[in-house]
């Protein structure tokens, strides 16, 4: 995540190809799933959706995640975390997306998150998000594969699921590490307070550009592999599980399932 003044080379155009890929197969994939819920011959809404209802449970059951609480407090905190940490990721893209795009380069925000205050900011919020994340990811690991929770059942598309992300939190904050190392020395760069204090690891070598540019190849790449890749996986609960959410809710008291 974020806007630089570019000090290793990065191919635009490779990522462009990439990307686009990633979304290509992002949208054939969830085509492709979502044509079986059309499939059904039996009728699927026996109501008029109750809209307060259905905000009433994504609050409950996708903001807070009372269900998991519910189940295991450990599992609730790692999800949560994993959760908020790359909404708090996505955000943060949006913003430099908008700054890059739609937001004058000469208003006050643009300045002000390019070249004042903000931008510490910024990177601040980009370590602190990416540890939350991280912090999630390695307790996910651990229920699963040391402690192996009885309550999780793991297949291979959850490895999978579970190491992409950690490979693009890991990834990133070498990247970030990369780069401060390269920079001179500055108070400022201690907001990046995880990658500042990973450029030791870096500092004096020589082919950190190459091998950031590599890196950052690596990581964008895996970036459009999560994208095609959640249509197949267990990824697809972030798309299904709050309309599941919101539509059991309000055909609930016919139906006698799930939530509430
Ligand atoms: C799901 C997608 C992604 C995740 C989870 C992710 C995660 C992270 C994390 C945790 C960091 C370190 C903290 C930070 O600087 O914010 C980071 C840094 C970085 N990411 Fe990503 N990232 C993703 C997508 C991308 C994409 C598409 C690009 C574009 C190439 C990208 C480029 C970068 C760069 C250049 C850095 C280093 C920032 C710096 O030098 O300060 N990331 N990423």
């Amino acid at each position: 995540m974020g806007q630089e003044i570019e000090l290793y080379y990065k191919p635009w155009t490779l990522f462009a190809v990439m990307q686009s890929l990633g979304l290509l197969l992002f949208i054939s994939g969830m085509i492709y799933r979502f044509s079986f819920y059309f499939k059904g011959r039996r009728k699927s809404l026996y109501k008029k959706p109750d809209y307060l209802l259905m905000l009433k449970a994504i609050w409950r059951y996708v903001f807070l995640q009372k269900q998991l609480a519910q189940q295991n407090i450990l599992r609730w905190f790692a999800h949560i975390s994993i959760f908020y940490g790359f909404i708090g990721l996505l955000m943060l893209s949006a913003i430099a997306v908008a700054l890059e795009t739609v937001i004058p380069a000469d208003s006050s925000f643009s300045r002000y998150m390019l070249h004042g205050q903000g931008h510490n900011y910024y990177k601040a919020a980009g370590d602190f998000f990416g540890l939350i994340m991280l912090l999630g990811l390695l307790i996910a690991f651990v229920r699963r594969y040391i402690v192996k929770d009885s309550q999780l059942y793991t297949d291979s598309t959850d490895s999978i699921a579970l190491i992409i992300l950690l490979t693009l939190v890991i990834t990133g904050f070498l990247l970030e590490a990369m780069r401060i190392s390269l920079l001179p020395p500055s108070p400022e760069l201690q907001y990046s307070f995880i990658g500042y204090n990973l450029a030791v690891i870096f500092r004096g070598i020589s082919g950190i550009p190459s091998l950031a540019t590599a890196l950052w190849l690596f990581h964008s790449a895996l970036n459009a592999a999560l994208f095609a890749y959640i249509p197949h996986s267990k990824f697809l609960h972030i798309i299904n599980s709050p309309l599941e959410i919101a539509l059991n809710v309000s055909e609930e008291r016919m139906r006698g399932d799930l939530y509430i």
